[in-house]
């Protein structure tokens, strides 16, 4: 193609981020891929909501209107299981790749999502599910292979570690420093998602696709939220010296992935004791691997929209439907009593 026609599907605070990005950068990107671009259709909620936008033209609240154009990706952000199911099922059939922030829908549908697009030769990237702005998806997919990855773990929410930070540094109350997340555009549209950690666990499920091979059940998985923490749980780990994280994690224990998702006491020199705010930590340990940590944005406009245009360029280059599915090599010899879960 010489010019690659983009919709977007949903226009909050991630596919806005995705067209600026697109728009403030055209000519580079342009230069990149080789061709020209243009974002053909927007598809939002109500177009009510978007009275006296700039890109007037270009958005529409009807599904019918937005399916109607030709495209060669689209990036989905909506958020949510459905309509985005439905929207992203049809758009692998019709072979259009789709670049997707939606954990929920990956963490839910990935494994039928990645037969179909196998099935038709296109693709679906969903870097931008994890850590907002770390590419670890796709370092799990293409640079570590080989290795296995005996335990994950992390700080993958960044609404939750930036309440926990404030609560740390004392004199914030729970419900001020989340309507701050909210406002900064770190939280969820509901932040239950994030309070009670079904967004921690969409992302662990995903990480356990790529580190352990298969995709596992919620069932797996023990959740508590964050609501279980008192002030006294802050008291106790300044005294032992401990930091208290909203942390992620999951092993293989010989018969089948486990793991949990819930407010926990680290050491002050574990790597996931040093992230603050609204940043997000993983820590991937193996035996030939050692301990690999990456940090970063894990939420917010600008982290995770370079991940959805890092993502489409790295899919393009890497047509990942032509690998095999990634078939993990299951052990553990790393310590899976490390943390002390509340
Ligand atoms: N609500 C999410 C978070 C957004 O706070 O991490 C990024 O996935």
């Amino acid at each position: 193609v010489s010019l690659i026609k983009i919709g977007l599907l949903g226009f909050g605070t991630v596919n806005s981020g995705v067209y600026e990005g697109i728009t403030d950068t055209l000519s580079y990107l342009e230069q990149l891929l080789g061709d020209s671009v243009s974002v053909e259709k927007i598809l939002i909620r109500d177009k009510q909501k978007y009275s006296n936008n700039s890109n007037d033209e270009l958005l529409t609240d009807v599904a019918d209107d937005f399916f109607k154009h030709e495209y060669h990706v689209v990036f989905e952000a909506m958020g949510g299981e459905q309509p985005a199911l439905d929207y992203v099922t049809f758009l692998l059939t019709k072979r259009i790749p789709v670049i997707t922030a939606n954990k929920e829908l990956i963490a839910k549908h990935g494994s039928k999502l990645e037969s179909l697009a196998k099935k038709y030769e296109t693709f679906i990237g969903f870097e931008a599910t994890v850590a907002g702005g770390i590419p670890i998806i796709n370092t799990l997919k293409s640079q570590l292979q080989w290795t296995s990855v005996e335990k994950v773990s992390g700080i993958l929410n960044g609404t939750t570690n930036y309440i926990i930070t404030s609560l740390q540094e004392g004199n914030r109350t729970f419900e001020s420093v989340l309507r701050e997340a909210q406002e900064l555009g770190f939280a969820e549209a509901d932040p239950t998602s994030d309070v009670e950690g079904y967004d921690a666990l969409y992302k662990l499920q995903i990480l356990c696709r790529l580190c352990f091979g298969s995709w596992p059940t919620p069932e797996q998985f023990q959740r508590t939220g964050m609501s279980h923490l008192k002030s006294w749980h802050f008291k106790a780990g300044d005294y032992f010296q401990l930091k208290l994280k909203y942390i992620a994690e999951a092993y293989y224990d010989g018969h089948e992935v486990k793991g949990s998702i819930s407010p926990t006491f680290v050491e002050e020199k574990h790597p996931l004791s040093s992230i603050i705010n609204e940043n997000n930590g993983i820590f991937l340990q193996g035996d030939w691997l050692g301990n690999f940590v990456a940090s970063g944005p894990g939420a917010g406009k600008k982290p995770t929209a370079t991940s959805m245009i890092e993502d489409y360029l790295h899919q393009l280059q890497n047509k990942t439907f032509k690998q095999t599915p990634i078939k993990r090599k299951v052990v553990n010899h790393v310590d899976t009593k490390e943390y002390l879960v509340l």
